[in-house]
């Protein structure tokens, strides 16, 4: 087939993956500071399980650490060379699984790969805390995704690598919420300075129940750490009750405003950053959504602000927003990349395998 590129729209032609969207330039990050490694080795060795685990200044390295691999060839090192990561998904995944793999292959590591709990041994009855225990001879590193918000419990019994958490049930999922604040940094990096301007602080829109959904409950938990930032969160949300006790408390303890509704149109031309979900999807089944919970072309957007999800979307997030410079949620996705193979350089300790650059540098131990 022929491809009629005077078809392509002025965002495919400028972004690095030809897909329509917003690509705001990673260098956005880079311009001031130097990436601090001694901040970044703090992750030497650990596991990665919660968004808990974070504040503002190390979710900022790891930015500028994906900002650096995004905008230059520093995967010409091989910084994973010689390392072998185990990425075990008890779950169906398409962009965390794939994303992982992408990166450590990119930074000429090597992967193991389970992509569903029925090729290993759970099949037949075995136990997880066994299923850790082999992982110590097989790996460096271990990614887990499953459907049991318990299950990173029962692997770490016996596991004594360094595990990263890629969704557990209704628990967490981190390591989303870094790709998702890596894209929302690179739109604003204002965002990122404690003494920002009132005029750029954000109205945050999430759609979804942060206590019972994973991305939406890790992303929550870090957007908290930029308070000077966000001026005021809205929760949009069917439930009663959609924080529960742990992040209800968490909010109300920050200084940020925050309001729950039940209809995103009583706030959405105040948004200025808009978290999408797929809240239709529920165990096996689903359920329909009315106008309350949908965003399309046609929704009363405010003309500069953003839209996220952390996909896979259903009928919540009309595709013919893709086209649109709202559309930031394709650059979510794809800088993920980078997001996991900073995270991963970091817990496996392979800063000696980056170029020595100033622009990396803040010590002289590299
Ligand atoms: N964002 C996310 O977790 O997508 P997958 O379920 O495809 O990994």
């Amino acid at each position: 087939m022929v491809t009629d590129l005077s078809t392509q729209t002025k965002a495919q032609e400028e972004n690095p993956f030809g897909s329509d969207g917003l690509y705001p330039d990673p260098k956005g990050l880079l311009e001031k500071d130097k990436i601090d490694i001694e901040k970044l080795r703090s992750l030497s060795g650990k596991s990665i399980i919660s968004a808990n685990q974070f504040d503002k200044e190390l979710v900022l390295e790891i930015c500028k650490l994906a900002a650096l691999l995004e905008a230059s060839q520093i995967a010409e090192s091989h910084p994973l060379d010689g390392k072998i990561v185990i990425t075990a998904f008890f779950e169906p995944s398409t962009r965390t699984r794939l994303s992982f793999e992408s990166a450590v292959l990119r930074l000429d590591g090597k992967i193991l790969s389970i992509p569903s709990g029925m090729v290993t041994g759970v099949a037949k009855g075995e136990s997880l805390a066994d299923i850790g225990e082999m992982f110590n001879a097989y790996g460096d590193l271990v990614v887990m995704r499953h459907t049991e918000t318990g299950a990173l419990e029962e692997l770490t019994h016996n596991l004594r690598l360094p595990l990263i958490n890629a969704g557990n049930g209704s628990g967490e999922h981190p390591t989303q919420a870094l790709a998702d604040w890596f894209a929302i940094l690179k739109w604003k990096s204002q965002l990122k300075d404690d003494a920002i301007k009132k005029e750029d602080q954000i109205h945050l829109g999430i759609l979804g129940s942060p206590g019972s959904m994973r991305a939406v409950n890790s992303f929550l938990r870090m957007s908290l750490l930029f308070k000077s930032g966000v001026r005021k969160i809205s929760i949009v949300s069917e439930m009663a009750d959609p924080l529960g006790p742990d992040l209800e408390k968490l909010i109300k303890n920050s200084s940020i405003e925050f309001e729950v509704t039940n209809d995103i149109n009583d706030v959405v031309s105040d948004l200025d950053v808009i978290y999408m979900n797929s809240i239709a999807f529920l165990g096996d089944s689903y359920k329909a959504l009315d106008s309350r919970y949908k965003l399309n072309a046609d929704s009363n957007l405010k003309e500069d602000s953003v839209v996220l999800h952390p996909l896979a979307r259903l009928d919540e997030l009309d595709p013919n927003l893709d086209g649109t410079h709202h559309n930031l949620y394709f650059t979510q996705a794809h800088g993920a990349v980078f997001i996991r193979q900073a995270l991963m350089i970091s817990v496996l300790n392979r800063f000696d395998r980056l170029p020595k650059r100033d622009i990396l540098i803040n010590n002289n131990k590299l």
